[in-house]
């Protein structure tokens, strides 16, 4: 299959209509989305990128409207934060209607549902007009993409066709909320932090480990280079040698440095740096720890679990 790359809503989301696999950018990450209520363009999802079909997907929506065809009610809480945050990077688990097709939720019995912010998504889902089911659309296991090229790299000849877009603003995926239980709870931190959470809805659970049962996608390989990630305080714990690289904040000397001025910018080009240091054969991938504040506690969880895969 060839794979076409263009800017094309129309071309975009006419595959959906016609059952196919499509990747497309959104804030975050690039998503490989498939019609959430098409059981057979669905598994195609799962097999284009090897995703163990145990891991449930989230359901992109254009507007409200569409949020109700995945569940039947809304919480105050709930509600409360879809107002606020949504269009935007943030996921919120709710129970599912049946119509939600069992290969979506991996046989939950609860969904997971975005909307967008990035103007190209909501064209392309408003063109889809149906909820659009997607994960990363990475190879399983490996860094979510951050731009189209990374896309290509992963993907090319398993998928009809990329929308292309600019590269991805935050870079890091969406936070993921359990709001089907008081006080909610944080499957994964993201974008939208918990201090902004908490401004709207008071306390939220954060489990020191998150169990497995609750958000399945957790146990498996995630986000991690080939290389191996070793998290440092400051750079003066960075060995000196070759086929190792840093990235952070502190100035150095290592071969390979990435040095972003912002926690913000450090989560922005994570994923690249991880992706060009597997291009460039580096072994050891240095990387300093941000504070937890902010996006910084999405930065630090996402190097934490890139640094157990080693
Ligand atoms: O930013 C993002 O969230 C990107 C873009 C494309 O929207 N998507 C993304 O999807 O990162 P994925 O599949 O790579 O991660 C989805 C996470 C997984 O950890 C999965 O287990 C969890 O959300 N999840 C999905 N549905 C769930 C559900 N019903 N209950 C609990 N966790 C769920
Ligand atoms: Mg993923």
């Amino acid at each position: 299959m060839r794979t076409k790359v263009t800017t094309s809503v129309e071309a975009a989301a006419m595959e959906i209509k016609k059952g196919n696999v499509v990747a497309f950018p959104t804030e975050t990450v690039y998503g490989l989305g498939a019609d959430a209520f098409n059981e057979k363009a669905v598994a195609k999802i799962f097999s284009a990128k090897h995703r163990p079909a145990d891991n449930p997907l989230i359901v992109h929506v254009w507007n409200l409207s569409q949020f109700s065809q995945l569940t039947d009610e809304l919480n105050p809480r709930t509600a409360k934060l879809a107002r606020k945050f949504f269009p935007g990077p943030l996921s919120l688990v709710v129970k599912k209607r049946k119509a939600v097709p069992n290969v979506v939720t991996a046989g939950l019995k609860k969904v997971c549902v975005r909307m967008p912010s990035l103007q190209i998504t909501r064209k392309f889902l408003k063109a889809c007009g149906t909820p659009v089911a997607a994960p990363s659309a990475n190879l399983s296991g490996r860094p979510s993409p951050t731009s189209w090229r990374h896309v290509l790299h992963d993907l090319n000849g398993k998928i009809p066709l990329i929308l292309k877009g600019p590269p991805c603003h935050f870079g890091l995926e969406s936070t993921v909320l359990d709001c089907t239980v008081n006080p909610p709870v944080l499957l994964r931190p993201g974008a939208v932090s918990v201090e902004q959470l908490e401004r709207q809805i008071g306390k939220i659970r954060i489990p020191k480990k998150i169990r497995k049962a609750l958000s399945p996608g957790l146990k498996y390989r995630h986000y991690a280079p080939k290389a191996k990630v070793v998290l440092v305080n400051s750079v003066a714990e960075v060995p000196p040698g070759k086929n190792s690289a840093f990235i952070g904040f502190d100035n150095s000397t290592t071969s390979f440095v990435a040095n972003p001025r912002t926690a913000a910018e450090y989560a922005r080009f994570l994923y690249d740096f991880f992706r060009e240091c597997d291009l460039r054969g580096i072994r050891t991938i240095y990387a300093q720890k941000p504070s937890k504040a902010g996006i910084g506690r999405a930065l630090l969880d996402r190097l934490t679990r890139a640094a157990k895969h080693n």
